[in-house]
């Protein structure tokens, strides 16, 4: 066999047409027919040779490459597909009162009275994947991902036995199909063991274990894995398949896969405390980890009136059970500098298992908390840890305090770079002063530029961007799309190599185009989370716009500033924000050398929004009879237009319900159109 080096441009692309067909053949014969027609080494070994190849020849990779696909080389990762319906998470109760809040909003969103009917299902602590079936095919399964795109681990799915390949009875053209993929606990016990046997790492637990197995590049690896599903959620549906919660379980059930036989259907809230307790109970015997109770609105004409907040249902809600909590030293108390320049105090810890994890640090908070819980370097503390959640310190244990000790002494000074720390009266937080000067900040920063819900750049995760800080290949977020350029010397670099270095040159080339909203989200300006940023992109439309209405909002009292404080959501303080980062020219500055280098995509009015209401500014005011005001204004949102507390000459519509005063009047003498609650209901179509 030729080395790749001596191969002409039209043998190189000829051999990757045969090796991808060749691979895909083996692929195919070992999946879906269960008999492998080569060797393990044969397939490896083709597999190696179309990855060197490649890498000779960058600019000859295939569309199909099976680099690219599932069962791919190691270095070519996941292809990543689009959910048609994003996947959400879920708020949290941790208790009958937060429960019963939950409800109580729900109900206050609808104008509802009687109580509600709810599915409760054990919340499954492994990971969710989304399958999609066309004529009853299974044709896809994506991880989650980050909600919106998740990765291709289709091959990984088929392996496992409750995934149907093919839906049993009649089932819509096109069906999303969520559910939980875990491991039971014998399987991830007697799966360590063998891990043990042959000298392989050894999993944390039995959901770290399900998510390694699920996200194997090579298939059989999964399929060596005993792996489970439980299906409880419905993404997109090119057909209605249920009236309620309960009878599209019913649906899942007789369609083949599992469902959770363990939920019930609850004729009210009332219900759900007896429930709580009695699935608690059963915890510890259950042959698979819990980690609480998913509570669902059962009827599914209301689940999609209530609609969501952020990433988070109206209708449901996770009920987790309590907190598990552990004892252990408190060795030292750090302080990071977050990328706002917050002090953040950090305990740490001697290293202690709490519910299957091992905490060595703990979140102290700020240093209220320090002083409210009165902790002490040297003493024993309580920890515990709720899900996912930071652990937390819940107490300290002063019958085990040594005599010596003293109280904190919070540092008023930046511990990075010795710039005053401050703490604005009425504020919790103290913090640095240095600004862009900061190296912790300026770090901190680049780390939030890079995070998946920003720029989201494979193979530039948190360490990488501090590595390259280290060594002067980064400053700032500009320097991130030069990296390309130095692509010899990060090959040179220890740990490194040139298909890595040459992977993350593509990946950053993948980001130079981005979503506007990405991208304001990227710049880590305080207070513009997610949520913020889109309610930005949407409202301003292109960068260009976005950027010159926020110069124009600097100066108090603007037209500009009065624009951003009016969005609902934004509001005065976080204008301020904004206001207080454009001031800084050499902010500007950078935003401006990044528009050079990047695309910057404008931001799109959501799918469903094409109808009349799209983009339009609408006011709501006085009482509505027949929705409550938060549901109209969702309902107006899920239309594509934007809700406005005041009315101005740029307000399209003002819907007048009974009792309405001062903006019905305002309305009609700037010649704003007005509608009646039934107008309204006519225009949004319900
Ligand atoms: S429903 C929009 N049902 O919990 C709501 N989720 O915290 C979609 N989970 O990402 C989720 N068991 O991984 C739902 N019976 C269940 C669940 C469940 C476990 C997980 C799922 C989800 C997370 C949200």
């Amino acid at each position: 066999m030729r080395p790749p080096a001596d191969l002409s441009e039209a043998d190189a692309a000829a051999e990757l047409a045969r090796l991808a067909a060749e691979i895909a053949a083996a692929d195919r014969a070992y999946h879906e027919h269960d008999a492998p027609e080569i060797t393990d080494a044969a397939y490896d070994a083709l597999r190696r040779r179309n990855a060197e190849i490649e890498a000779r020849f960058p600019h000859l990779v295939r569309a199909d490459s099976p680099g690219r696909r599932v069962g791919g080389a190691p270095s070519g990762g996941f292809a990543k597909v689009a959910h048609i319906v994003p996947m959400l998470s879920l708020g949290n109760a941790f208790g009958a009162e937060d429960f019963a809040e939950f409800c109580e909003r729900a109900r206050r969103f609808l104008g509802l009275k009687e109580a509600l009917a709810f599915v409760a299902e054990p919340k499954i602590d492994g990971l969710s994947i989304s399958l999609t079936y066309e004529d009853g095919v299974l044709v896809r399964g994506a991880t989650r991902g980050d909600g919106a795109e998740g990765e291709d681990v289709t091959a990984n799915l088929r392996t496992i036995a409750s995934v149907p390949a093919r839906l049993h009875g009649s089932a819509p053209a096109r069906i999303e199909i969520r559910g939980e993929v875990f491991m039971t606990k014998a399987d991830f016990l007697a799966l360590n063991e063998a891990q043990e046997a042959a000298g392989q790492k050894l999993f944390a637990n039995p959901r770290n274990a399900a998510a390694g197995s699920l996200r194997q590049l090579d298939a059989r690896i999964t399929a060596g894995r005993r792996l489970s599903l439980f299906a409880y959620a419905m993404g997109h549906s090119s057909a209605r398949v249920a009236e309620t919660h309960w009878e599209y379980l019913a649906r899942l059930s007789a369609w083949g896969f599992q469902v959770n036989p363990l939920s019930r259907h609850l004729a009210s809230e009332a219900e759900a405390a007896a429930f709580q307790a009695g699935i608690g109970a059963a915890r510890a015997g259950l042959a698979y980890d819990i980690d609480g109770v998913v509570y669902k609105v059962d009827d599914l004409g209301l689940q999609e009136r209530l609609g969501y907040v952020g990433r988070e249902p109206r209708w449901a809600i996770a009920w987790k059970f309590p907190a598990e909590q552990a004892t252990t030293l408190l060795q030292d108390i750090a302080i990071q500098v977050g990328r706002t320049g917050a002090l953040t105090p950090v305990a740490q810890l001697q290293p202690v298992n709490v519910g299957g994890v091992l905490v060595t640090r703990a979140t102290l908070h700020n240093e209220d908390e320090i002083a409210r819980k009165d902790v002490r370097v040297g003493d024993t503390v309580v920890l515990q840890r709720a899900g996912d959640v930071i652990p937390q310190i819940v107490s300290v244990v002063l019958e085990k305090r040594p005599p010596d000790s003293v109280a904190y002494v919070f540092p008023d000074t930046c511990p990075v770079c010795g710039s005053a720390a401050l703490r604005p009266p009425g504020e919790v937080v103290r913090r640095c002063t240095g600004g862009l000067t900061c190296a912790a900040q300026a770090e901190e920063r680049l780390v939030h530029f890079v995070s998946r819900a920003a720029f989201d750049i494979e193979g530039l995760g948190d360490k990488t961007v501090r590595e390259f800080i280290a060594a002067g290949l980064l400053r700032g977020p500009a320097d991130i799309f030069a990296v390309p350029d130095h692509e010899q010397e990060i090959a040179a670099r220890e740990g490194w190599g040139e298909t890595s270095a040459r992977n993350l040159s593509r990946a950053i080339e993948a980001r130079r185009t981005i979503a506007l909203s990405r991208f304001i989200y990227a710049l880590g300006i305080r207070r513009i989370g997610e949520a913020n940023a889109k309610l930005l992109a949407r409202h301003y439309g292109s960068f260009g716009n976005w950027r010159d209405q926020m110069k124009a909002a600097v100066a108090i009292g603007s037209d500009a500033r009065i624009d951003l404080s009016s969005i609902v959501g934004i509001g005065p303080a976080i204008a301020e924000e904004l206001a207080e980062f454009f001031a800084e020219p050499r902010n500007i500055a950078t935003l401006d050398e990044l528009n050079r280098l990047l695309t910057i995509e404008d931001a799109v009015v959501p799918a469903a929004a094409e109808g009349v209401l799209a983009g339009k500014s609408i006011v709501f005011t006085g009482t509505l009879t027949t929705m409550t005001r938060p549901e109209a204004k969702a309902l107006a949102e899920r239309l594509g237009a934007k809700v406005s507390d005041s009315v101005s000459k740029r307000t399209d519509l003002v819907v007048v319900g009974e009792d309405a005063g001062s903006k019905a009047k305002k309305a009609a003498e700037l010649g704003v159109r007005i509608a009646t609650e039934a107008q309204w209901r006519a225009l949004a179509g319900v």
